[in-house]
């Protein structure tokens, strides 16, 4: 897209937010103070962070039906607000600390042909035994709980990590992001997920999670990211958990 097309269409988008906004307003024959109520709750969000939380409880999994009105590969899912770019490259291990139980994470990529890709990095990045992901707490650095494997010859990879477990949208129940999930009626905690983002040039970005079968508040997740192709089994071997991926990539546009 050159400059002249993305100036107007996100002209055409910010227009249509504005406008939409203002029929709300129009509909619900808003007061001034409401109004003031709602930009004093907006300057919370921001003193508090909060603002990628928000947005990505409610709009984060939109982005991704829409990528897969156009995709027949794996299912794109949100990424959420604790991506970050610098994750250590690891081969076999995913540091991990605390009170947690060892699972071994093995994924297989293929093309939308069957064939495998070797080359593809992937991040994967998970929470902690209390539900905090590591650069977003200061209890432990970024090489924990996160790290980038790449796929062999054979399109695959196997890394020890360990299972996540459940947790709360938000460690301030009572905060800006908190009260609007309370205020509609929903629960805060999010089921047990793994994150990963697959990488490699020639091919669409995959952003997507992975679910465990069994798990708690699988039908009541706030994000509403859970769909059925994306909760796993997981296999015991040798004691040890087994989560096995297999993955999709569609071609780059
Ligand atoms: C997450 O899965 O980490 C997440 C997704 C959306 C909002 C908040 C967290
Ligand atoms: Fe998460």
């Amino acid at each position: 897209m050159n400059d002249q097309a993305r100036l107007q269409r996100t002209q055409a988008i910010v227009g249509d937010i504005i406008d939409a906004i203002r029929g709300i307003l129009r509909k619900h024959d808003v007061t001034f103070d409401e109004y003031r109520a709602g930009v004093r709750h907006l300057i919370e969000l921001a003193a508090e962070q909060e603002v990628p939380l928000l947005l990505d409880c409610y709009l984060n999994q939109t982005i991704c039906d829409i990528e897969m009105k156009t995709r027949r590969g794996s299912r794109s899912n949100v990424e959420g607000p604790y991506f970050l770019e610098n994750a250590p490259m690891v081969t076999d291990t995913i540091k991990v600390r605390g009170d947690t139980k060892p699972l071994l994470i093995r994924c297989e990529v293929k093309d939308l042909q069957g064939q495998p890709i070797p080359g593809v990095i992937t991040d994967i990045w998970f929470a902690d035994s209390n539900g905090d992901y590591s650069g977003f707490s200061e209890d432990f650095p970024i090489e924990y709980f996160r790290g980038k494997a790449t796929t062999d010859s054979e399109g695959k990879y196997a890394v020890m990590g360990s299972i996540p477990k459940e947790y709360p949208m938000t460690s301030n129940e009572h905060g800006p992001t908190g009260t609007i999930i309370e205020m509609l009626g929903g629960q805060g905690m999010r089921p047990q997920h793994i994150h990963f983002k697959y990488l490699k040039e020639g091919y669409a970005p995959l952003t997507t999670q992975a679910y465990f079968h069994g798990g708690k508040h699988l039908d009541e997740d706030p994000v509403g990211a859970v769909f059925d192709d994306l909760i796993h089994e997981l296999k015991m071997e040798d004691g040890i958990a087994v989560l096995d991926l297999n993955v999709v990539l569609d071609p780059a546009e």
